[in-house]
């Protein structure tokens, strides 16, 4: 595929040279675009050596080859990473100042922008409304990961990693539909933890690979997600909010608060239904010798509860439109599904088996998404993002 990329002037524009050589080594032929001060970060000589490819930044050179509309006309896909406040403005404004600038009217492609700045400009109004007005003629644009920037400064604005970024362009190379652009989703992933004390907590042995995969798939739809992640240990996906959690209570504390403006909701997590009734402040001895039996209380059922909060109507009841759980069972795997569907009241419902080797922390899985239709979907063994797909389709459909 044809690839462009552009690259504006910010301190991540070194990490822009990770993400070509993620392309240039799976095949891709990349044409980099850097803007004029871009190079005062990463200079001419390397994006020339590790595309392979000359690099100007003026539509003066080379005039006879008309590159200021050539270069957007054959892509395949126009990444600009990272993109700095100022360049998603003249994007936005349809300036074409520079050839990134003109090559982003001319392209007919996909475009990608993976901001990164300092907070205070990514949240000031004139940056969200130039994002709002790219993604609604249909670009992405990932939210910047939450971490450290350049200086002392933390907060929203780093450049997501370069493997991060280089996925969701293959998913969208892939022609993935943008059928959730402009939806909110809401996803749950990885297992609760409930203390016992400040050292123990009984949990469950789910890694959050299958909820990572529906947050990944999602943003590379179009949507906005917020990834609710309980105890999970893998690095946060491109482009989704994320919010850690650690307890069901947590949990649910979360995933509701996000849900009441959300146009879907999926229940990947692994959640206990039980949790010690009382939480020592210190640790457990054994002075007795004898272990002391545990006493357990119940956990709040999220799913359940989304579910009912919406039969019982009222204000904002509405929402959200699409209600999706996941269905972890070890025997009579579809009965089970049938029976759970309807007592939490969900829309969709993915049911796998689970047990020895089968799902938990592995990359593939296998599922039968059931809907409150009847209906049913199988979907064969493979990677967890294909069944993600498969989630965000039936999820499509019911929200167009
Ligand atoms: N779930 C939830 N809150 C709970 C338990 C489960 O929201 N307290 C959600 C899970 O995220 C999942 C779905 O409900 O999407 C089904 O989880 P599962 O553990 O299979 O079902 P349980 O309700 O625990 O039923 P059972 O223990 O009878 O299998």
């Amino acid at each position: 595929m044809r690839v462009v990329l552009g690259v504006s002037a910010g301190i991540a524009a070194y990490k822009a040279c990770e993400l070509l050589r993620l392309f240039t080594e799976s095949g891709h032929e990349v044409r980099v675009v850097p803007t004029r001060d871009a190079l005062r970060f990463v200079g001419e000589p390397t994006w020339a050596a590790l595309s392979g490819h000359p690099v100007t930044t003026d539509v003066w050179d080379d005039v006879h080859e008309v590159p200021h509309v050539r270069l957007g006309q054959r892509a395949d896909l126009v990444v600009v990473a990272p993109a700095t406040a100022d360049v998603l403005a003249r994007a936005a404004h349809g300036l074409a100042g520079d050839l990134l600038t003109n090559t982003l009217l001319t392209a007919r492609c996909p475009v990608v922008f993976a901001p990164a700045m300092h907070t205070e400009m990514w949240e000031h109004a004139a940056t969200r409304a130039n994002v709002a007005t790219l993604r609604e003629r249909g670009s992405i644009v990932i939210d910047p990961a939450v971490g450290r920037l350049t200086g002392a400064d933390t907060g929203p604005g780093r450049l997501p990693d370069p493997e991060e970024i280089f996925e969701i362009c293959l998913r969208v190379m892939a022609g993935r539909p943008r059928d959730l652009a402009g939806r909110k989703v809401v996803i749950s992933a990885g297992g609760t933890r409930e203390a016992l004390d400040p050292v123990r907590y009984l949990g469950n042995r789910s890694s959050g690979l299958q909820g990572y995969a529906l947050a990944r798939t999602a943003v590379a739809r179009g949507a906005e997600v917020t990834l609710v992640a309980a105890n999970v240990s893998l690095g946060d996906p491109a482009g989704a909010k994320v919010v850690r959690v650690e307890s069901a209570v947590e949990l649910r504390d979360a995933v509701l608060s996000a849900a009441a403006d959300a146009d879907a909701v999926v229940m990947a997590a692994a959640v206990a239904d039980f949790r010690p009734a009382v939480r020592h402040d210190s640790k457990i001895k054994k002075t007795s010798g004898e272990p002391e039996p545990i006493e357990l209380v119940k956990n709040p059922d999220i799913l359940a509860e989304l579910g009912e909060r919406r039969r019982a109507g009222g204000p904002g009841s509405a929402r959200p439109s699409v209600i999706a759980g996941f269905a972890a069972e070890t025997d009579d795997v579809l009965a089970n599904g049938k029976a759970k569907l309807a007592r939490k009241g969900c829309d969709l419902l993915v049911v796998n088996q689970v047990g020895e080797g089968l799902a938990f922390g592995t990359p593939d899985n296998a599922a039968t998404i059931l809907a409150a239709d009847g209906s049913q979907v199988e979907v064969p063994r493979g990677p967890k993002e294909d069944l993600a797909d498969a989630v965000w389709d039936l999820v499509a459909a019911r929200l167009a």
